[in-house]
This record gives C-alpha cells, structure tokens and sequence, in this order.
C-alpha cells in the first residue's frame, strides 16, 4: 500500500508492514555504522519520517549517499518502533527508487537553512517546500474547511457570487476595471502589442470588491447564507496587512440585527480557533516555538473569553485620554487607522474588541441608520496585533433612508435599482459581515505579512508567478 507520513507517525500502520512511501528528502545524514539517516516528507504533516536505509541496497553509493534536499523518492520499507527519542515509528528501508534529482545542490534556493520571509516572497512557487509556508498552507486549509461546517452545522447555505460585476459594492471607488480582447483587431498589431475594449462587453464592469450585496439578495429568501470566494481592491497600500486580491467570508443574516451578527463572529471564531487547535496541533506548536511564542495561548484565551464590546464614541474617548501621540490625530468622526485599532485591542483591553455604531460619514450607503441620526449599526472586530480582521453591519432595510443615502453619496441610483428592489418586494431588516480570510490566517499563525499566508500573493508591485 501507498502509505502518508502522517498515517507512518501516528500509528495508522501495524510494526512489520510493509509500506511504500513517496515523498522528498528533507535531510540526509550518513552513519559509520553502515547506513543512512533519510528524513522524508510528504507535507501530510508537519514532522518528517525518518527512514534507515542500509549500505546493503545496490544503490546505496551510486544514489543513496547523493541524495540532497528536495530530491524526489519512492521507498518500499518495514514499519519499525524508533529506538531514538521523538517519534514512535520509523522507517527500514528495503528499496529506494529515485524520482527527481535536484540540479546543482548548491544553487538550490531552497537549500536547508533558514531563509528570510522576503527571500522566500520571491521563491513562491519554492516556498511551499519549507516548513513555514506548509504549515500556513495546513493551517489555512483547516480554517477554511472549519469555516465551511460552522455555517453549515448552523443552517447557513453558501452561495457563490459574482466575480465580475457592474456594481461598487462598498462604494469606495477601489475598482480593478475588465475589459475584453479586442476581437476586430486580431491578429495582434504589428508592434506586437494586444488591443483591448475598453469595457466588458459594451458596459463598464469590474472584479468584485465584496460579494455582499449578491449575498443579501439570497439572504431575503434563505434566511441565512454565506459567501466564501476571491475579491479585489485596487487600493495602492503596501502595507502587511493589505493585499489586491483576497479571499473573504461574508454570512449574510435575514431578520437579524447589529447584535445577533455581533454574537455570529464571536461563535464563529471560537469555532475555528478550536477546530486549528485540536487538528494542527503540531503546526501550531511549530507557529508557537518560531514565530510567535503567543500563537496556541492567544486562541485559548479568546475561546474561553467573551468578546468585548464597545461603541464607537467610547473609544474616541479612550483614545483621547490614553496620552498616546498618535501619527493620526483622534476626534468623534475619523475613521480609525490601524494604529488605534491596536491600541484598542492590544493596550487597552488585550482581547478582541467589536466596535461598534460607527459615524454614518465615515461607512458604506448601505448601513443601516441609528436612531440618533448620526451613527450607523456597523461593526468592526479587532484583534490584538492586526487591527480590523472583520467589518459588516445591520443594512437600511428601508427604501426611503437608502435611497436618501444613495443621493447623498452621489451614487448611481441606476446601477442599484436591483438592490432597491429587496427593499420593495417584502423587505426584512437583515445584516451581515465580512471576514478576511488572509487577515484570519495571519491572526492564528502569527505571520506578520499578510503576503506571507496566501501562496501568491498580489499587491502592487507583486503579481509574479
Ligand atoms: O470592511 P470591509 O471593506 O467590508 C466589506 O467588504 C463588507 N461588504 C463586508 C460585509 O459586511 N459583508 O472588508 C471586510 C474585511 C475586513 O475587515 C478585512 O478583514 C478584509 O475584509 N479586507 C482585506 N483583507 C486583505 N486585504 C485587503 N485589501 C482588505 N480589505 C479588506
Ligand atoms: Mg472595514
């Protein structure tokens, strides 16, 4: 049979099997005592399997003692109990057939030492050979599959939005435009250069931004949906916690309210925060030993803490009177930069805060009015060491305030009208939020870059590979 490191390490496989394995050579160390010391790996786990093989194999000088980091292999071994400390089990090699030579071992750029984040951007396609970037790799898979059965165990459907639209979902003007190859000039120019419309067909349209406003559509029929898919800013911040293209989680909830959403995110990232732990417990250890000594600690703590709450006006207050210079000076009605956020969440209250009832001016059309005329019910989650990982808010149900809105804000009321066709055919309050995937990984592996947690990362400037 076929075997996965994982299964080898945890037992899957009785002593004495026999099994093959296929996987790369992480190290390889050479005892006087008449064998080698391979540590393979499959990326099915964190850990290596080591596997002795023997002087005895035909190939063991011409192949064997040539293997290098990387190389590619098939092992046919005897699972045996590990006589040294660490793992239980390991590997008697009785035949070992190499795959994929590594050309020029000491060119190799990912040869065995550590190598720096920066370093291994420009290797993307490289990097998922290192501990680091599997380990992101597992622990985003699990989050993202966690995700998945949390909405699902909660009577959520997930619905897949549009990735090419005509409408500005957040009405913030960060737009990557289409257009299409211009099929009247083909072939190409004799300066060899592609002619495009400008537009996606005769109309203007761009790569979405948020998949809320489709997500409501199905809110007010199924009660309770989610989103989980790429979208795009075009916003030229080269920051570490900014990218162009990113993956966002947006529940959209009919006949639910400020709180109930409030209450959601927190469930949800309890969720998620436990299902990390219990299955990537040695990736995580990984995170805790060499990139944030707080990684398994901080996710406890907020599993077994409640979230807190706190409005918008009472942390203008805090921020006024916490002596800080802030680069970005503070008053009832600025939007809050990252530097505040942190504040809020690290300094003051050392959890996740969830803000909320922000100034209307400063928020989405969308956004559903308080009472007092200037404030909406919007929300924003902070965590300790990110800022803002979610932001979403009730929706203005009523047609008369958002169309007010819409004018106010000078929006193309036409390019609505489909939205404002929820809100004149059965309408319901209902409200949702937004999660940045990346944002997420980030906060749980403590990876600083957010470029650092998608395996291709674009943002201005990066869009290689
Ligand atoms: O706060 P945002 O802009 O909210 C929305 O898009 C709403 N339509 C969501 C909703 O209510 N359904 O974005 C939501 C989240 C942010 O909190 C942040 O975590 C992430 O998306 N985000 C980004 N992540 C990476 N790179 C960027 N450029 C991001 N912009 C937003
Ligand atoms: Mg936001």
């Amino acid at each position: 049979t076929f075997a996965v490191v994982k299964d080898i390490l945890a037992g899957k496989h009785a002593v004495g099997d026999t099994v093959v394995l296929r996987g790369w050579v992480r190290t390889r160390r050479d005892s006087k005592a008449g064998f080698s010391f391979i540590n393979l790996h499959d990326g099915s786990c964190f850990d290596a399997v080591q596997a002795v093989v023997p002087n005895s194999l035909e190939n063991y000088s011409s192949e064997v003692q040539k293997l290098t980091t990387s190389c590619s292999v098939s092992v046919t071994a005897t699972v045996v109990e590990s006589q040294g400390k660490g793992q239980e089990f390991e590997l008697q090699v009785s035949a070992l057939e190499v795959l994929g030579w590594v050309e020029d071992p000491e060119t190799y750029p990912m040869a065995p030492k550590r190598h720096s984040m920066e370093y291994l951007r420009e290797y993307a396609h490289l990097r998922p050979r290192t501990n680091i970037t599997g380990a992101v790799t597992r622990v985003r898979h699990t989050l993202a599959q966690a995700l998945h059965r949390f909405f699902h165990e909660n009577n959520f459907f997930w619905v897949s939005t549009p990735i090419i639209t005509t409408s500005d979902a957040e009405g913030a003007g960060e737009l990557f435009r289409v257009s299409t190859l211009d099929m009247t000039n083909l072939p190409l120019t004799d300066k060899g250069q592609v002619d495009y419309n400008e537009d996606f067909f005769g109309k203007e349209a761009f790569l979405t931004v948020s998949g809320q406003l489709n997500a409501e559509a199905y809110a007010c029929a199924l009660s309770k949906v989610y989103t989980f898919g790429p979208t795009f800013r075009a916003e030229n911040s080269n920051t570490s916690r900014h990218l162009a293209e990113f993956w966002m989680v947006e529940p959209e909830v009919a006949f639910a309210d400020l709180d109930d959403i409030a209450k959601l995110s927190e469930d949800m990232l309890k969720y998620v925060f436990k299902a990390v732990l219990e299955e990537r417990a040695d990736d995580m250890a990984f995170f805790a030993q060499r990139v944030d000594k707080d990684a398994i600690t901080r996710l406890e703590h907020m599993i077994s803490n409640d979230f807190v709450h706190m409005d918008y006006t009472d942390a203008i207050d805090i921020l006024l009177k916490s002596g800080k210079e802030f680069k970005y000076p503070v008053a009832w009605g600025v939007d809050l930069q990252s530097e505040h956020e942190r504040y809020l969440a690290e300094e003051h209250v050392g959890a996740p805060v969830i803000l909320k009832n922000y100034p209307r001016d400063i928020k989405a059309f969308y956004m559903r009015q308080n009472e007092d005329g200037k404030t909406v019910a919007a929300m924003d989650v902070l965590a300790p060491g990110i800022g803002e990982i979610i932001g979403g808010s009730a929706r203005e149900e009523r047609l008369d305030l958002l169309d007010k809105r819409i004018d106010e804000m000078g929006l193309p009321k036409e390019e609505y009208s489909w939205y404002r066709d929820l809100r004149r055919y059965g309408t319901v309050p209902h409200a949702g939020f937004g999660l940045g995937f990346e944002r997420l990984v980030s906060y749980v592996t403590g990876m600083s870059n957010i470029r650092d947690v998608i395996p291709f990362p674009r943002a201005p400037h990066s869009a290689d590979f």
